[in-house]
């Protein structure tokens, strides 16, 4: 090979290189192009190697012609590179654009309280501003604390009142129907004086727009050596009023509990249509009263059954029906809303 045929392969490596590099459009390509000229089967190093080819006195020359050329495609090599980084830059440019970061997120739903919960922390949150314990008792009892205990012998008519789930194979055995078996639980372990609030899930079979088969008490119970109706009722009162507001009407009515005598029931004016009533009304069926609890001085025979003297102590209970306070709190009609979990329900507290 000599000195002009050389120039010539280098010129054409170079136009060729001129020729093929716009097409080249991103960084992995470009590497691949320099290495199949530059690298070490490349083209132009191919052409390098023929400088032994060259007569001796031709050589320097030829160094020339191929350092010359050299730099030339190392310059269109670079100005190119550039351009692609360039490119590549406002392609990302434009495409982050395309995305509206002012445009609101998607917001993820967070849970919240049951109306039920809401109800039962605000119901234990008054009395325990009043002095109360909190105390628990299992939702599977024995009829003997959840009956017997508390003055229902077998076949005491009141018991037909409590529509109960018997465990089956056990007869003695059921889910409690009441909270007011925590009481005998209670005052089994622990000496008067007792102040305690006990909440809880209760159990019967009844189903309608007024009654779930299960739903939630909180039970009360205060013993001591002077404890008289007059506590029963400022304390009861004194709830009704944080809970219904201090002009809510209340009244008590005289009624029967075997675990209680004297006893009594509450009542509050009807939350939907107040003290007058309104004829058809679902929840106080006109009267313009509705029953929020029971209530009454414990009987000595519960005393007696736990071993507690009726001589020396004296003490009230009462039992409020979580879910009715709830029902009037928000003027929800349906007991049921409260245990479906459907969540436009829910949505609405
Ligand atoms: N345990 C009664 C019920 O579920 C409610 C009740 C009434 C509880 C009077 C009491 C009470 O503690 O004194 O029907």
């Amino acid at each position: 090979m000599d000195i002009e045929e050389l120039k010539k392969a280098l010129e054409a490596v170079l136009k060729d290189v001129q020729a093929k590099l716009p097409q080249v459009q991103n960084e992995n390509d470009f590497r691949q192009f320099v290495a199949s000229v530059t690298g070490r089967k490349g083209t132009l190093t191919a052409l390098i190697k023929k400088l032994s080819d060259i007569p001796q006195e031709n050589r320097p020359e030829a160094g020339k012609i191929i350092n010359n050329i050299k730099t030339t495609i190392e310059d269109e090599f670079n100005r190119h590179l550039e351009k692609i980084k360039q490119q590549t830059i406002e392609k990302k440019t434009t495409q982050s654009l395309q995305t509206d970061i002012t445009l609101p997120g998607f917001r993820q739903k967070a849970g919240k309280l049951h109306p039920l919960r809401r109800t039962l922390s605000e119901i234990v949150h008054i009395f325990s501003c009043m002095g109360f314990d909190i105390a628990e008792g299992p939702e599977v009892e024995t009829d003997w604390y959840n009956f017997e205990a508390l003055g229902f012998p077998p076949d005491h008519p009141a018991r037909q009142m409590q529509a109960t789930f018997y465990i089956r194979n056990f007869r003695n055995l059921l889910l409690r129907t009441h909270t007011s078996p925590v009481q005998i639980r209670h005052m089994i372990k622990f000496r008067p004086p007792i102040k305690i609030i006990a909440p809880g899930v209760v159990y019967r079979h009844d189903d309608d727009p007024s009654h779930s088969p299960m739903f939630t008490q909180v039970e009360g119970l205060v013993v001591d050596d002077h404890t008289t109706f007059s506590d029963l009722k400022g304390t009861l009162e004194m709830f009704l009023h944080e809970m219904f507001g201090h002009d809510v009407p209340i009244r008590f009515r005289p009624s029967f509990f075997p675990f209680t005598e004297p006893s009594g029931e509450v009542d509050i004016a009807c939350p939907i249509c107040g003290i007058k009533g309104r004829e058809g009304c679902s929840i106080c069926k006109g009267s313009g009263w509705t029953e929020i609890l029971g209530c009454g001085q414990v009987d000595p025979v519960v005393f007696e059954n736990v071993g507690i003297d009726p001589e020396n102590y004296q003490g009230y209970a009462f039992g409020l029906g979580v879910d009715r306070i709830a029902m009037f709190k928000f003027g929800i009609d349906s007991i049921q809303h409260f245990y479906k979990n459907d969540p436009r329900f829910l949505e609405q507290f």
